[in-house]
């Protein structure tokens, strides 16, 4: 066994990858790989826990799996969730060590909630109450040390080290592992869109930029991205511009960026060049990640080698899924 320290943090697939969704976390995941052992999983059975449909599910499930390869993610580190029971198992058991008071503070959930109530028939799932026990059983059952996550999910690693307390104490050792956040959310990505709220799925279409667009899609999209909306910034950088820069930057253009920033400074910037910058060096990601993909697809191996890799992060969730049941009391099945 390594003697590094253990990194784990998981993706629902529910969609597109975006430019926001890869500069805030994903990248972060896959430079993470240099330095620690890494575990990262998708999570398709949070993934229920808001109205889906079961061939979509699966489909985006392969497709995450996929893209996330395709970005750097190495196959023997990737997992799905579904392929090792023991999350769901653990679940239970940490449900008991949840306080009902504290999941129903969940920013998320009253969120989430609004959103379904709004729905249709206005149903929300007591899976989508419980996502965050889930969640901390995603983590303990590795007995992650760190977790990479935006700040959004603070109040869920918050609740997750409140479970690991309790549990450690009511059986009186301290086996369970205090998670620690690591914060990856430096660079937070505006829609161009609308540059007041965040690149996102959940807000349609033209909120996000796809990692894997083809390039013309990108530059129109990036042409079209606003920059001033006439209100007063008070001689500050419009937030529509900033988002410009921020992206130049995430993309590693810093020399571009400094031309470019030197003639914002002197007050001669012609949004047209900044938008070119920015186009290009998306489209530069986008076309390595996409011939990675390309790749990728020709290999009929690949579901076979993340069931394989599944399987064998799955042993050590079994292996503290024992411990965890013999220390509550629980017995345990013999394989
Ligand atoms: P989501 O796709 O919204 O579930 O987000 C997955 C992860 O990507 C989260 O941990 C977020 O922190 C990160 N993320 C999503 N959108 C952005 C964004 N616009 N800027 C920065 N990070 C983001
Ligand atoms: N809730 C996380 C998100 O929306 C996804 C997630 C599920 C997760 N399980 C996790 C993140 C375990 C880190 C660790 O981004």
């Amino acid at each position: 066994m390594s003697d590094k320290k253990r990194v784990l943090s998981c993706i629902q697939p529910t969609g597109d990858m975006h430019f926001g969704n890869y500069f805030g976390a994903v990248k972060n995941w896959v430079e993470l790989q240099a330095t620690y052992e890494c575990m990262y999983g998708v999570v398709d059975y949070h993934a229920m826990t808001m109205p889906f449909n079961p061939i979509k599910l699966r489909e985006n499930t392969w497709e995450l799996i996929f893209n996330l390869m395709a970005v750097g993610i190495e196959p023997q580190n990737l997992f799905i969730q579904s392929l090792v029971p023991e999350h769901t198992e653990l679940c239970w058991i940490f449900n008991c060590f949840a306080s009902y008071g504290q999941l129903s503070r969940m920013t998320q959930f009253k969120d989430k909630s609004a959103t379904s109530a709004e729905g249709e028939d206005g149903f929300i799932s007591a899976g989508l109450f419980d996502y965050p026990v889930l969640q901390a059983a995603d983590i303990c059952v590795y007995r992650a040390d760190y977790v990479p996550v935006g700040k959004d999910q603070e109040q869920h690693l918050e609740l997750a080290r409140n479970i690991v307390q309790r549990f450690n104490n009511q059986v009186g050792k301290e086996y369970l592992i205090m998670p620690e956040p690591l914060y990856t959310e430096f660079t937070k990505i505006t829609s161009t869109a609308d540059p007041s709220r965040k690149m996102s799925k959940s807000a349609g279409e033209k909120h996000y930029i796809s990692l894997f667009s083809d390039s013309d899609k990108i530059r129109k999209q990036v042409r079209s991205a606003v920059t001033d909306t006439g209100e007063n910034t008070g001689g500050e950088m419009s937030p529509g511009v900033k988002n410009l820069f921020e992206l130049l930057k995430a993309c590693e253009k810093i020399e571009t960026y400094t031309a470019l920033k030197a003639d914002y400074d002197a007050g001669n910037l012609k949004y047209a060049p900044l938008k070119e910058a920015v186009a290009e060096a998306l489209v530069e990601i986008s076309e390595a990640v996409r011939s990675k993909r390309a790749e990728l697809n020709t290999r009929k191996e690949v579901k076979e080698e993340i069931k394989a890799s599944s399987a064998q992060i799955r042993e050590r969730a079994q292996h503290t899924l024992r411990n965890v049941k013999e220390l509550s009391g629980l017995l345990n099945v013999k394989y």
